[in-house]
């Protein structure tokens, strides 16, 4: 449990985005844990925990470029897409006997600093300057959606 991995640098100012990123930071140290005592149930219990979270937090994330037309939109898709068949992958080899433990831990920890910092952030802070440039009232548009 902890969230060691988590850092303010992470945050994309959307509370309940944050709040997803920081439950994955969190599921990443409950892994690291789970590898620690070398659990192979908990492990596999957490690698299915993190891609149940992802296949539901992603719409949510998605959702929001859409709206807002993200021009980055549909690689941000791929990428989501792509990284959720990689896990899909590390849970079956998991399944099948093999250590991937090193690997998968690695690749999200990659994800926390990469994606989420920066991939995350260009979405977020496209969307802020979007609603900031509406001028001192813009605020009311955005209440209508
Ligand atoms: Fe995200
Ligand atoms: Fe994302």
């Amino acid at each position: 449990m902890g969230l060691h991995h988590w850092h303010q640098s992470m945050e994309t100012g959307f509370p309940t985005i944050d709040e997803y990123h920081r439950k994955l930071a969190e599921y990443l140290g409950d892994l690291e844990t789970a590898i620690a005592e070398s659990n192979r149930p908990f492990i596999g219990a957490m690698i299915d925990q993190i891609i149940d979270h992802l296949e539901a937090t992603f719409p949510y994330e998605e959702e929001l470029m859409r709206h807002h037309q993200y021009p980055m939109c549909e690689d941000h898709l791929r990428v989501h897409e792509s990284f959720l068949n990689r896990l899909r992958n590390y849970a079956e080899r998991h399944g099948n006997g093999e250590d991937i433990s090193r690997k998968l831990t690695y690749d999200l920890k990659i994800w926390l600093t990469n994606h989420i910092q920066l991939q995350d952030g260009d979405y977020a802070s496209y969307i802020t300057n979007k609603k900031r440039s509406r001028g001192p009232f813009g605020w009311l548009r955005i209440f209508r959606g």
